[in-house]
């Protein structure tokens, strides 16, 4: 008789179906391509927002400094990238050297010695969803054989982010129908939470490298700052839409609306079963210490400075910025000069002095944001 088969096989890819982040997903990957083509020194993924035109750097796993963290531009303006969009085909650059350095993506991936770079394009359902580069430290190392490979393992790492991108819509659509389902009419409207989403991944841009943000925590930022309110749901309607200043009382009602959204977003995670899932930490974050103050004057826990997350410290800024900013039905709307006067003023005892700076900076960019989410009508008033 023969001995038993012994089976040595083990799963190659088996960190995938890990609960990680997409970054850690795309390191591991790229460990596994370096097992076979050591000359990939960098694997980077962009992702593109049809709506604003917007190619953001994603995630990246390279060997040495990471030439492009934080960067992002139009599409239109991004030249070469939107050729290959165009084109709808990968493309071999086999010298990077040898290119003209218009841009600022291959200049800084020239003065970091990447030579060789292979870009492919990313779909879903026939939308560009955004980009993976290979790139490489030697020239000339892309040929028709090794192609195919790269291909399959771009697909891999789309399908990775794509699902990532998924569950945030599933959340964020099954936080929508909560609130229509809980009889509010929203009090906040929809142009609100796109400024919110807005302003916070300007912050955290402007803050990253301070603070040492990637730009998966600096997208993941751009997501969920939207639901930093979810707990009003759990607050009566006289309240919310109270169009006169709170009673003491009131206001304590008021005031668990933070942890109410740190409930409602536990109780919804597990429903989706994503609680392990990488966001459900900052998510819960937000919405539980966005109105934490870093004096530690704050509710609802008086955490103070530093041991307030980041991710609620940014979006705190946005919050106050755009709720002064626009009426409310307890308030008329401030100028932008007069808001950003008072964050000033507030950077001493209750905002991240950092974050308020990085606004106040961009009044452009803040301006630019506020036109292309303009309110289409009035907060609903009182009935
Ligand atoms: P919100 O309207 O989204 O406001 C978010 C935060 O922006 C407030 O958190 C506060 O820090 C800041 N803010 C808003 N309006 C003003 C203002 O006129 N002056 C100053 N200095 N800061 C302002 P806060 O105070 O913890 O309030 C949380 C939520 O409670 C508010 O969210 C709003 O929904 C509600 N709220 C607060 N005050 C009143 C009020 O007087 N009447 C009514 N009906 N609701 C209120
Ligand atoms: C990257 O190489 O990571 C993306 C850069 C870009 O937006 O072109
Ligand atoms: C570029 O797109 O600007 C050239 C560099 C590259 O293809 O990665
Ligand atoms: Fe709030
Ligand atoms: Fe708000």
């Amino acid at each position: 008789m023969s001995a038993p088969l012994e089976i040595q096989h083990h799963d190659l890819l088996d960190a995938l179906n890990k609960k990680t982040s997409v970054s850690d997903k795309i390191a591991f990957l790229h460990r596994v391509v370096r097992q076979h083509c050591a000359f990939i020194h960098r694997i980077g993924v962009a992702v593109y927002d049809q709506r604003t035109d917007t190619l953001k750097t994603f995630a990246h796993s390279t060997e040495g400094e990471n030439p492009l963290g934080n960067y992002q531009c139009k599409l239109r303006e991004a030249r070469a990238l939107y050729q290959i969009f165009l084109d709808g085909q990968p493309r071999v650059v086999n010298d990077i050297a040898a290119m003209p350095s218009a841009r600022e993506h291959t200049r800084r991936l020239q003065a970091f010695g990447f030579r060789a770079s292979y870009t492919i394009p990313t779909y879903l359902d026939d939308s560009l969803t955004g980009f993976v580069f290979f790139n490489s430290r030697f020239p000339d190392v892309f040929d028709e054989s090794s192609l195919p490979y790269f291909d399959m393992i771009a697909r891999l790492i789309s399908l990775l982010v794509s699902v990532e991108l998924q569950q945030v819509r599933t959340l964020y659509g099954a936080l929508k129908m909560a609130t229509s389902f809980s009889g509010h009419k929203d009090p906040e409207t929809g142009e609100h939470l796109d400024r919110m989403a807005h302003f916070s991944r300007l912050i955290a841009n402007e803050v990253a490298p301070h603070y040492g943000l990637s730009d998966e925590f600096v997208e993941s930022i751009y997501w969920f700052a939207p639901m930093h309110d979810v707990g009003k749901i759990a607050i009566p309607d006289h309240i919310i839409r109270k169009p006169a200043k709170l009673s003491t009382d009131e206001f304590e009602v008021m005031k668990t609306h933070a942890t109410r959204g740190r409930e409602i977003i536990n109780s919804m995670l597990g429903n989706f079963n994503l609680d392990r899932s990488g966001m459900a930490r900052m998510i819960g974050n937000i919405a539980e210490y966005h109105h934490e103050n870093m004096d530690g004057s704050g509710y609802p826990c008086g955490l103070r400075g530093d041991d307030i997350p980041i991710e609620a410290r940014i979006v705190a800024v946005a919050d106050v910025f755009d709720a002064l900013t626009s009426t409310r039905c307890y308030k008329p709307a401030w100028s932008n000069e007069e808001a950003f006067e008072a964050l000033r003023g507030m950077a001493a005892w209750k905002l991240d002095r950092l974050c308020v700076d990085a606004l106040c900076r961009h009044a452009g960019k803040v301006r630019e944001i506020q036109d292309l989410f303009q309110d289409s009508h009035e907060p609903p008033e009182r009935d």
